[in-house]
């Protein structure tokens, strides 16, 4: 099984001792740490912003991937880079310009990623996929944690993969929502580079299920 890279979302973490379940991120041997930012509008439930995100950006030197599900990201770019993010991440059903919205964060000096929803198929992602850092396949309906696997996405993560392969892109596919360790070798399988898991990891052992992820169990 081929190397895969693990960005735990903080979003099943103890709030209240954020540093800590960051330095056992650490530990595990996280490539990525996935912040889940939610407006309330885009998506039923309402998370954090920059505020937080600056204040944990100095617990930790692992990258930091701002997943924005927020209706006007083309707003909020620049606080999210300036708290700190090192990935913006935006999703494709929003109603700005996101070739724009990409270009300004791109020109902030940090890497780009877009997120596709369960029902959003590869093609619409298509027309961005040159400008990318990252591909995020959704394969919950974000909003929260805890959901189950969506197994119908697999096909897409097969095609994004396939997609990416033949163009020759530099795009590096993530899945997020619903991973565990029952499903995660179907998830590699179909072509994810990253996976993305809040309650697999934060819901036990940290240090011990990333690093399980990580050697492929
Ligand atoms: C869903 C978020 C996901 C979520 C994943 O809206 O974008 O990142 O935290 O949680 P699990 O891994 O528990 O499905
Ligand atoms: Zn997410």
């Amino acid at each position: 099984m081929k190397e895969i890279k693990v960005a735990p979302s903080i979003l099943s973490a103890d709030f209240s001792n954020l540093c800590h379940e960051l330095r056992l991120c650490e530990k595990g041997g996280a490539d990525i740490i996935h912040l889940d930012v939610m407006d309330g509008h885009f998506v039923p439930n309402i998370t954090f912003g920059p505020v937080v995100i600056k204040s944990i950006r100095k617990c930790t030197k692992i990258p930091f991937d701002a997943h924005l599900m927020i209706e006007r990201p083309d707003k909020y770019v620049k606080d999210f880079v300036k708290a700190g993010a090192d990935i913006i991440t935006v999703h494709r059903e929003v109603k700005v310009d996101i070739g724009d919205v990409l270009r300004k964060a791109r020109n902030y000096g940090v890497e780009v990623g877009l997120a596709i929803n369960p029902d959003t198929p590869f093609e619409k992602a298509k027309e961005f996929m040159e400008e990318l850092d990252y591909l995020l396949i959704m394969s919950v309906y974000p909003g929260f944690a805890g959901q189950s696997f969506i197994r119908e996405v697999l096909s897409k993560i097969e095609e994004a993969r396939k997609y990416v392969d033949s163009e020759g892109l530099d795009v590096k596919i993530a899945v997020d929502g619903g991973i565990k360790h029952s499903n995660y070798r179907d998830v590699v399988k179909a072509g994810a580079d990253i996976i993305v898991a809040a309650s697999a990891i934060f819901g036990g052992d940290v240090v011990k299920n990333i690093r399980e992820f990580k050697r492929g169990k």
